[in-house]
């Protein structure tokens, strides 16, 4: 959590970038951090480890 790893190489977004745009935007759903962030909208493969990272933190 919290590290500079690459989730979407296709946008080159990191999960530190994810994570910030769930806290500050409050983000709900997986379109909506696809769409916030960028990530996810390309091959579409990182988008399940994108889920992941919501499921984290909203528990
Ligand atoms: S790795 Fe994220 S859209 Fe391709």
């Amino acid at each position: 959590m919290n590290t500079n790893e690459v989730i979407c190489t296709c946008a080159e977004i990191n999960e530190q970038q994810i994570v910030s745009a769930i806290r500050n935007q409050n983000l709900k759903t997986l379109d909506e951090v696809c769409e916030t962030t960028g990530a996810g909208m390309v091959c579409g493969g990182c988008r399940p480890v994108i889920q992941e990272i919501l499921n984290k933190l909203n528990k």
